[in-house]
């Protein structure tokens, strides 16, 4: 009895709460926006828009691991929605991206058949998401490949698995199935962690005929995503096409050599990226694909062109994943190897993961150093994630910004990631950086129309107001706008192309 009437109580929390949340959005700030700039390329390492503009991202991932494969839209919920109540939580943040999954299984149900419903569904989440700033990246997401080895991500008929040792087999005994659904029961699934199950024969076989194109199946996955860039390729805040989740590199039984980069890129990512490549532009020649290399590929990737070749640097980008434990060297120095990858090979790169949980705001601080590492090699960032949503794969709570019992935005969650950035800048950015100060260093190009915006968060990091200080003088000017500060050249004055700017904004 007490017990149900706590739950009464916590369930009557929870909804004034949530009410409270629906309550907070600034009117002001959205009415004020900008309308989205198209993203149109990459140049000088980072994502250009329609203006000239370097642009930089921050947000969180969204991805509902489970049927129907997408999140709850039409109302807010603390666990599983991604609703207009939720767009304007990440906009309060500053947040302008998310990384939003697209499972072939919810795109490609039947073989051959295209869910137009579920295509329909995920286009009304990126075009309201449009109304609040934020630009979406496609994320066709996997883990362990499908629900038939206890991930997800695949339609079953995708998976090829005949022959093999029965699943889990040899990281596990043979899976128990469940009568009804056909799939390894819970016990089966629960047995391991779920990382553990990609060493289970039968999966390495599955991801192996993935690429050897065994029944059409890589011809299957590369069509899937021309049908996507057919749906989505005018969305003016499309931010790009992430092309596989944490790809497995192939049969490592058969050919234990794959685990090394060197070799998984060259036999099986690389051709594999290139038959995507040359599917999705035959539809979207000019939208920008991201593409990976296996998650532990430490010192380097060993990937010696972009997909489809270097015609395609400009619309090309690095997607790569930060977690401490896989990636062993801290944030900073692991970033350098991108960059140096990326040096190598052209394109831009773009943190596509990092551990943004909670955790009782143990992992605040971690949160912090990658955050920073960040801005400081100007990567554009996207958290894992922005709620648990369906938590499959996962051994932690998933929340982070938004507490899963009261639906309430965590102050000091929503303070770490608020953090004064640059979203927008008339030129090519030197530095950018924010500790107690913000600063930002750019080489100015006149030519571009628009302005810089830098996004600052008011009541969490200026409650007393602020201090702008501009050199040289005489330049440029700022004016405020909701929580954009908009700096533009001042009229009549003559500027060089190139000619160093720096701002730096301090809190009073
Ligand atoms: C990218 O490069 C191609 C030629 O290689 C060019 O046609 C295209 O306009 C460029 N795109 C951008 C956004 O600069
Ligand atoms: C297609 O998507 C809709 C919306 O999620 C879902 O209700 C329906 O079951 C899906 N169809 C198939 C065959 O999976």
């Amino acid at each position: 009895m007490i017990i149900k009437q706590k739950v009464y109580l916590v369930l009557l929390l929870s909804v004034i709460c949530t009410y409270h949340v629906i309550a907070i959005p600034n009117l002001e700030e959205r009415a004020t926006l900008e309308p989205t700039a198209k993203i149109i390329g990459i140049k000088n390492d980072q994502y250009i828009d329609e203006f000239g503009r370097q642009r930089f991202f921050r947000g969180l991932n969204v991805v509902y691991k489970g049927f129907p494969y997408y999140p709850k839209i039409d109302a807010f919920d603390p666990v599983t929605s991604f609703a207009e109540e939720d767009m304007k939580i990440l906009a309060s943040v500053n947040m302008n991206v998310i990384r939003l999954g697209v499972l072939w299984a919810g795109v490609e149900p039947i073989r051959g058949k295209y869910n137009e419903t579920y295509l329909k569904i995920i286009k009304s989440i990126v075009d309201k998401c449009n109304s609040y700033g934020i630009y979406v990246l496609l994320d066709s997401h996997q883990d362990v490949m499908s629900d038939k080895f206890c991930g997800e991500g695949f339609p079953r008929w995708a998976v090829h698995a005949e022959g093999a040792w029965s699943f889990p087999l040899p990281i596990g005994p043979a899976a128990i199935y469940d009568p009804v659904t056909g799939l390894p029961d819970k016990a089966t699934c629960e047995r391991v962690n779920w990382a553990l199950l990609y060493l289970s024969r039968a999966v390495n076989i599955a991801w192996q005929r993935l690429y050897d194109n065994y029944e059409g199946l890589r011809d299957a996955f590369a069509a899937q995503w021309a049908k996507i860039a057919s749906v989505f390729k005018n969305c003016d805040n499309l931010l790009g096409y992430d092309l596989l989740n944490e790809p497995w590199p192939g049969d490592i039984y058969h050919n234990p050599f794959l685990t090394l980069p060197k070799v998984n890129t060259r036999e099986n990512l690389s051709p594999f990226w290139d038959a995507i490549n040359t599917e999705l532009r035959k539809v979207d020649n000019n939208g920008i694909v991201v593409f990976t290399g296996v998650t532990w590929d430490l010192f380097g990737n060993d990937f010696d062109h972009v997909p489809g070749g270097p015609a395609y640097n400009n619309r090309s980008v690095f997607g790569y994943h930060y977690y401490k434990e896989i990636r062993i060297k801290p944030p900073n120095i692991d970033f350098q190897v991108h960059l140096e990858d990326i040096g190598r090979i052209g394109g831009s790169s773009l943190l596509t993961e990092f551990e943004a949980a909670y955790n009782n705001g143990k992992n605040l601080p971690g949160i912090l150093e990658i955050i920073q590492a960040a801005d400081k090699y100007l990567q554009s960032w996207i958290g894992w994630q922005y709620k648990d949503f369906f938590p499959l794969t996962r051994q932690l709570p998933g929340d982070g910004l938004v507490d899963p019992v009261s639906g309430k935005v965590r102050p000091d969650v929503a303070k770490t990631f608020s953090r004064t950035f640059a979203e927008a800048v008339s030129g090519n950015t030197v530095n950018m950086q924010f500790d107690k100060e913000f600063k930002l260093v750019y080489k100015i190009d006149p030519s571009i129309k628009k302005p810089t915006i830098i996004k600052i968060q008011e009541k969490y990091h200026y409650p007393n107001g602020f201090i702008i200080n501009i050199s040289p003088n005489g330049k440029v000017e700022w004016k405020k706008n909701g929580n954009s500060i908009l700096v533009s050249p001042i009229k009549g004055v003559n500027i060089q192309n190139g000619e160093v700017i720096t701002i730096s904004i301090i809190a009073k």
